[in-house]
């Protein structure tokens, strides 16, 4: 009997593979880094062959930890990224230009030319997304606009998109030797292309894209065998039967399965997911509709999501470009020598903002600054900015659905941050609570292929399986909460009339 759910974790820092155990707990994982390449302002990319190479590696890695055997692996999930594009040639495999990733903004012209006069929502109705910069088409047709050649490639048939779940499921089933070419509706519903309702390319907005429909992956659904995986290796002729896009995976992950439960992901950016069942609601306070999941032939499941750009993408950007820290960690430990943020706040545009605002033309800013500041308050201030990022979507939310949230439940990397979390309950006025295992998206992900096999028999079993970790109840008087609150709209009011 297998025991095991191997879960590819394609994420925009690093690739990882986490075997689960049919209690849903960790027994191995292995991780790997890749490159970030910021080519000019705005531009974000990584290499596909890199990511590739790492998911392999971190495939075998994690087996090798637990000496296990092919035998023991029941079925692998993958959970991706989203809305970063990748093409390549069908022929060669190799891709023809870098992936181009999700916080990337060059395609704003695109993205201004396609919405002409009609603006940014002209295609909402029908996919539930603003035209932005965040989503994959623009930048397909960037690729296809700027390399050399590509576009009567693409037209003869020779290139094939996809986001990281497609590239990663592409290359473990065969690549150029009969690879499938496949994505999930989570995936899909990322892409600007993709009708809700019908869940299949949008023939009208895939021409206005400019992009040829061969290129397009066949739309799945989240839980179902796409095929088995035929690289050599330890995890050679596993199936694969699970494919969620990351802040979809962590939603399944925190079994928040009845319509009106809600979590917040606390990765690069923080990802806020409202369950809203079979129903699409559409935002209008600036969310974005999208889809859950879908359990391989029952009905889609819809999510409204506030996105935020950058998060944890400021502690790394605090250690790596201003050298201000040596670890992510040590955010905390300046943030805690002091009693407040000083009166500095920093709002991190640096993709200009997204959820609720939609402002592709802010950009960053510390404000407040005198001569009494240091480090420890520049570092308290971008924790700070996390939940004051993560408190204006959960507001439009509550806006949008008519109903208060009552409690959070958390996950990712910065839930380890007592401070964030005590300063996020405080903020919202709601209890924040962190479940056992953490690391909900690869879980999700590990669920959704287990459901897929049997490993695990419904829905219901994997709700017994949340367990409670921690809350954060509020503590901060309303007044104090209030006055905070407003600094920050007024920060924020001075990210927009930045560029020219
Ligand atoms: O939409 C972008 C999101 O999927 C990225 O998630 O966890 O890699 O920051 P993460």
């Amino acid at each position: 009997m297998a025991k095991y759910i191997a879960s590819i974790d394609q994420g925009t820092t690093s690739t990882r593979c986490i075997l689960f155990d049919h209690d849903g707990a960790i027994a191995a994982q292995a991780q790997m880094e890749h490159e970030q390449i910021f080519p000019k302002s705005g531009w974000v990319e990584h290499n596909p062959e890199e990511i590739w190479h790492n998911t392999r590696q971190v495939c075998a890695d994690a087996l090798v930890k637990l000496d296990a055997a092919t035998s023991d692996v029941a079925a692998v999930g993958i959970t991706n990224q989203r809305e970063t594009a990748v093409v390549w040639d069908k022929t060669t495999g190799k891709s023809i230009y870098n992936a181009i990733v999700w916080q990337d903004t060059r395609t704003q012209r695109i993205c201004d030319e396609l919405a002409g006069d009609k603006g940014a929502d002209i295609y909402k109705d029908k996919v539930g997304l603003p035209l932005a910069t965040y989503f994959s088409g623009p930048k397909v047709r960037w690729i296809l606009d700027n390399v050399d050649g590509a576009r009567e490639k693409a037209e003869a048939g020779d290139l094939l998109f996809g986001n990281m779940d497609t590239w990663v499921l592409w290359n473990l089933t065969g690549g150029t030797d009969g690879g499938k070419h496949y994505t999930d509706v989570t995936n899909a519903s990322r892409t600007l292309m993709m009708d809700l309702d019908t869940l299949q390319w949008d023939d009208d907005i895939v021409k206005d894209m400019g992009i040829p429909k061969s290129m397009l992956p066949e739309i799945h659904s989240s839980s179902e065998e796409y095929g088995k995986v035929r690289e050599r290796g330890p995890l050679a002729g596993v199936p694969i039967a699970g494919i969620l896009g990351d802040q979809q995976a962590a939603t399944f992950g925190q079994v928040c399965f009845e319509v009106g439960t809600a979590k917040n992901t606390y990765g690069t950016g923080n990802f806020v997911l409202l369950n809203t069942g079979e129903e699409k609601v559409m935002s209008k306070n600036g969310l974005l509709t999208t889809v859950c999941y879908k359990i391989g032939d029952k009905k889609p499941i819809y999510a409204l999501e506030g996105s935020v750009a950058v998060t944890g993408s400021l502690v790394q950007w605090l250690r790596d470009n201003l050298k201000m820290i040596d670890s992510a960690p040590q955010v905390e430990d300046y943030a805690k020598e002091v009693d407040d943020n000083g009166d500095v706040y920093i709002v991190p545009a640096f993709s200009g903002l997204f959820a609720p605002h939609w402002r592709p033309d802010a950009r960053g800013v510390i404000v407040g600054l005198t001569r009494f500041n240091n480090r420890s308050h520049i570092c308290r201030a971008a924790l700070e900015a996390t939940a004051f990022q993560s408190r204006e979507v959960v507001d439009a939310m509550n806006a949008d659905s008519g109903v208060a949230l009552t409690e959070l439940k958390v996950d990712g990397g910065m839930v380890v941050n007592e401070t964030l979390m005590q300063f996020q309950a405080d903020i919202l006025g709601v209890p924040v609570i962190r479940p056992v295992v953490s690391e909900t998206t690869a879980l999700g992900a590990a669920y959704a292929a287990g459901l897929a096999v049997g490993f695990w028999k419904d829905e219901g079993e994997l709700r017994k399986q949340w367990a409670e970790d921690k809350r954060w109840e509020p503590k901060m008087d309303k007044d104090k909460v209030k006055w905070l609150y407003s600094k920050w709209n007024k920060a924020v009011q001075r990210t927009l009339d930045w560029t020219d």
